[in-house]
């Protein structure tokens, strides 16, 4: 038992084998239970504090393949595969036969033939992740998958290491309040954090332009809240979202044309204003990038309340344990 003092928390953490996560791939919060979460942050803090990463009886060689704009995503994801002794081979889309008309499942059967065991993969669209989990008849593809984000689907690392910053600060996730504010319909980071923290017994809230908002999806994991100050002053967790404009074409492009930044920073920013009115020991989360100005403003992004930094600082030991998790469900590198 290790003992942890992390703001105003005490976090025990236990580390034992037998609570150990073994998965053959790591695609979705759908994946884990309340206990499967846990346990994966156990073994992430047991990282972060330091604690000594299992031995690879042979190399095993992994690549990341990013196929949407990234920095701390694939840089986090490199430095947690290197800490763990894993081989990293350099991919580039733009350089990839994927520009000859390759398709994905081509890629990653090259990829294996190659003798690459473990992909992270970050792609436009919504579950790409099944065609290489859910091989056809006659398909023989064998690798180990971890979702860096997908479409607006899921972002699986993204959910883990804000799970882990929300942990580390209250020791517990049940009855929290926590509001999820921004470009709902389009996040993925909105619905892999809505879902889980659902099954950790939080209380969820949303608030954003109600364009972004699909009552039918979002209601079963939350409340809708149209005036955020009438919620800040009883939230624990002020999460922000990123408005993602690079998303908004097909049938989102006329929520573009309704946005305007500085009406969006009124209603839903965070200013000096709504800061104050956190409660003191309420904390303030963002996925990034952030465009500052619009859903922070810039000279608070550092404050106090904000988890910004140690949110992306966690990222690399979650994916420590998540990487780690799927290395040990297909028994690579002699883990188990
Ligand atoms: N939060 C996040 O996914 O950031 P990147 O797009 O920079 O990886």
């Amino acid at each position: 038992m290790t003992t942890v003092t992390q703001n105003q928390v005490v976090v025990e953490i236990e580390d034992k084998q037998d609570n150990l996560l073994r998965l053959p791939y790591f695609v979705s919060v759908e994946q884990l239970n309340a206990d499967d979460v846990l346990h994966l942050l156990q073994r992430a803090q047991y990282f972060k504090n330091g604690g000594e990463v299992p031995a690879l009886s042979r190399p095993i060689f992994c690549t990341n393949m990013f196929f949407e704009n990234s920095t701390r995503t694939h840089t986090s994801f490199e430095v947690a595969e290197r800490r763990l002794g894993l081989t990293v081979i350099p991919f580039d889309p733009s350089h990839s036969s994927v520009n000859k008309g390759e398709n994905l499942y081509d890629t990653e059967l090259t990829m294996a033939s190659l003798g690459i065991e473990l992909s992270v993969i970050r792609h436009p669209e919504n579950a790409y992740y099944n065609e290489i989990i859910h091989p056809k008849e006659g398909q023989h593809l064998q690798m180990g998958l971890v979702n860096a984000g997908d479409g607006s689907g899921q972002h699986p690392s993204q959910s883990m290491l804000d799970m882990m910053t929300i942990y580390n600060e209250f020791g517990h996730f049940d009855g929290l309040k926590i509001m999820i504010v921004g470009d709902l319909t389009n996040s993925r980071v909105a619905r892999s954090n809505m879902e889980i923290l659902n099954t950790l017994g939080a209380e969820v809230y949303f608030s954003g332009p109600e364009y972004w908002y699909d009552a039918e999806e979002f209601s079963k994991y939350g409340t809708y809240v149209k005036n955020i100050d009438d919620e800040i002053p009883e939230l624990d967790v002020l999460m922000l979202l990123r408005v993602q404009h690079e998303r908004h074409n097909g049938a989102e492009a006329k929520t573009e044309q309704l946005f305007d930044a500085k009406d969006y920073n009124a209603a839903y920013g965070l200013n000096q204003r709504r800061y104050d009115m956190l409660k003191d020991d309420a904390i303030i989360m963002h996925p990034g990038p952030i465009n500052r100005g619009v859903e922070w403003d810039g000279d608070l992004v550092e404050a106090p309340k904000s988890r910004y930094a140690v949110q992306m600082h966690n990222g690399v030991f979650v994916r420590m344990a998540m990487i780690e998790a799927v290395l040990r469900g297909r028994k690579l590198g002699g883990l188990e």
